[in-house]
């Protein structure tokens, strides 16, 4: 008998009733019914149930058939025959039909496995990743895993054919600034030093396109050692992407056509273009947010003016402090909300770091914790300006104008799930632009660069570069999608001075610029062409394009929220050779 298959499972269908076909696969589920043992055989394409019956196997054949167990790897022939009447199953693509097993053959035998493969079941989540490839063999894990082949070959066919070089960069190399912390390498032949793992291609495809090359892409793993969510692991990937001779609006184009082919592609539902376009300042007015879940209204207003008369203490005092008070009208939550749910919106907009809520429940009469410090017409104004009608709910935040935008805005997302006011179904794109070039870092206490250090300041902006830091605009773009940064990129600097200016904005000293970054520097002396690119995060592309929760569920071999990868066991020590070797010794004191 050859035993390699001529079919896979899901292609055993009804027009294929009376041939022979030769199947291999996991044993999926077995069932004993009076004699005749059903056993459900699983391949990557999917499932098909094969029947084994005493009356057609050879008696010793039947008895393996017996001992077969979940996750035995099998190899069968058999005649493709129609179900009995009633017993198709719609759910699969094989559902129609069974196959007459004629002969057996068992390929490997398994342990039961610490979990059931052929269902869902809660499973603590480490043993998951202990046996991942176990977890693997679940469909929803293939069919992530085969969604993302597709979509990183959907990328490389169309930047191929829009003229682009896939290109590789390396990965022991030194650090490139994306904000996070780096993983660093030891180096044996020169003991003390260290290369960094890229955080990103970033200085490479800059200097690819410096040698000219045009157009570069790469499907490129990149190194960040920060703290992990839902959307962030320590080795992620980016489709990189760098372009020479461009303005910021050839690469939002050519993207935005990449994008919305991907998506139909992938879902069949189509994408409007162009994108919306919104500039960061508006998105943070409008949504609190640099990353805009525009599936909903709900929007941000600001009522600064209509309160600036106000004798109300809080109001007085932000404003007089610079601040800003903004606020939001919730629908109908005035009439639906008790005071228990108001409450629990105050705590909510505390813990998000407000100083406290206002609200102002629209009915007959307007209800407020401070209507009795307001006037008549503070209260029309305010009920004006975020356009109030009887049943509504008034929230407003008084404080610092990023604070008050990002409580809101985080206020915002959450009314928007609980009253149901998101489209699960809709893939919302908006392209937010002109980013800040710098941003405080408190921490810090300095002005650190918002992207990299290497995007370009809007022309008009470059004289106030080093005087008024917290105003200069960039030549950046973010692609957001229902609320989630897909990716991001600029239009880089492309003149030495302007760089070095930059540098220099950014509180580096001439030494260690020259240490840093001396030799990228240095390349642009020689001619570097106009140039600008993007990165998205691959994962997170494949993590909504089919609707899984986390980017875990779309990498083959993740690592936990701790930065493990529980199936090797690593991080892990290394010999007391390799450190010899290396010439490293472990501080033991702390
Ligand atoms: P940036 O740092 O914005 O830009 O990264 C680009 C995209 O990569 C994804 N991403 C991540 N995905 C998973 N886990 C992580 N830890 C993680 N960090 C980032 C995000 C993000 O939008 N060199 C620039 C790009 C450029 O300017 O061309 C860069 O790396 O989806
Ligand atoms: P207080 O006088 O501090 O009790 O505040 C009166 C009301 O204003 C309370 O409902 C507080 O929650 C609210 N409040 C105080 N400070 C702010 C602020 N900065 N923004 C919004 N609401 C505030």
């Amino acid at each position: 008998m050859i035993w390699q298959r001529t079919h896979y499972c899901s292609e055993v269908t009804k027009e294929l009733a009376g041939q022979t076909v030769t199947l291999n696969g996991w044993v999926n589920r077995r069932r004993d019914l009076g004699g005749l043992i059903f056993i459900d055989l699983r391949d990557r394409s999917g499932l098909v149930q094969t029947v084994c019956s005493p009356e057609t196997l050879a008696e010793e054949q039947y008895r393996a058939a017996e001992g077969l167990r979940q996750e035995y790897v099998v190899s069968v022939s058999g005649t493709v025959q129609l179900r009995p009447e009633g017993q198709a199953n719609p759910n699969l693509a094989s559902g129609e039909i069974e196959v007459n097993v004629q002969s057996l053959r068992i390929l490997a035998e398994s342990k039961t496995p610490p979990f059931p493969i052929d269902r869902q079941e809660d499973v603590d989540d480490s043993l998951l990743l202990k046996y991942r490839y176990l977890d693997l063999r679940r469909r929803h894990l293939q069919q992530a895993v085969i969604a993302r082949h597709k979509i990183a070959h959907y990328v490389r066919n169309f930047l191929d054919a829009q003229g682009f070089l896939e290109i590789e960069t390396p990965m022991l190399t030194k650090s490139t600034p994306e904000g996070a912390r780096d993983y660093i390498v030891p180096s044996r032949i020169h003991p003390g030093k260290f290369y960094a793992l890229p955080q990103s291609p970033q200085m490479f495809k800059q200097l690819l396109m410096i040698a000219g090359f045009e157009r570069y892409y790469q499907i490129a793993r990149c190194f960040r050692d920060e703290d992990l969510r839902a959307d962030r692991q320590p080795e992620f990937t980016q489709i990189d992407l760098e372009m020479s001779f461009v303005e910021a609006e050839d690469v939002m184009n050519l993207m935005e056509e990449m994008m919305a082919g991907l998506v139909r592609a992938v879902t069949g539902k189509e994408v409007k273009t162009p994108i919306q376009r919104m500039t960061w300042a508006d998105a943070m007015l409008r949504y609190g947010s640099d990353r805009p879940d525009t599936r909903f209204g709900l929007e941000l207003v600001d009522v600064t003016a209509a309160v600036a008369k106000s004798e109300f203490r809080v109001f007085v005092n932000t404003i007089a402090g610079g601040g800003v008070v903004r606020g939001l009208n919730a629908k109908g939550c005035g009439a639906r909300f008790s005071r228990r749910d108001i409450d629990r919106l105050v705590e909510a907009a505390e813990q998000f770091g407000a100083k406290g809520l206002i609200w102002f429940n629209v009915g007959e009469e307007v209800k407020s914790p401070i209507a009795k410090f307001l006037s008549d017409e503070e209260i029309a104004a305010i009920l004006a300006k975020l356009e109030a009608a009887s049943g509504d709910l008034l929230l407003l935040v008084a404080d610092q104008a990023p604070t008050a935008a990002d409580v809101l805005g985080r206020i915002r997302l959450l009314l928007g799930k609980e009253l149901g006011l998101i489209d699960e179904n809709r893939f919302d794109f908006v392209w937010v632009t002109d980013w800040p070039l710098f941003e405080y870092s408190e921490e810090e206490g300095r002005w650190v660069a918002a992207h990299h250090p290497f995007t370009a300041p809007h022309d008009q902006d470059l004289d106030i570069l080093a005087s008024d830091q917290g105003r200069v605009r960039a030549k950046a773009y973010d692609l957001v999608l229902n609320g989630i940064e897909l990716g991001g990129g600029s239009i880089r600097i492309s003149k030495r001075d302007v760089q070095m200016r930059m540098f220099e904005a950014l509180g580096f000293s001439e030494a260690e610029v020259q240490e840093k970054f001396g030799f990228f520097l240095e390349a642009f002396e020689y001619g570097a062409p106009p140039h600008g690119g993007i990165a998205f995060g691959l994962d997170r592309v494949v993590m909504l394009l089919t609707g899984q929760d986390s980017i875990r569920d779309v990498i083959a071999f993740p690592k936990t929220t701790s930065a493990m990868d529980l199936m090797v066991g690593a991080p892990s020590a290394v010999s007391a050779e390799q450190m010899r070797e290396l010439k490293l010794k472990l501080d033991e004191g702390k």
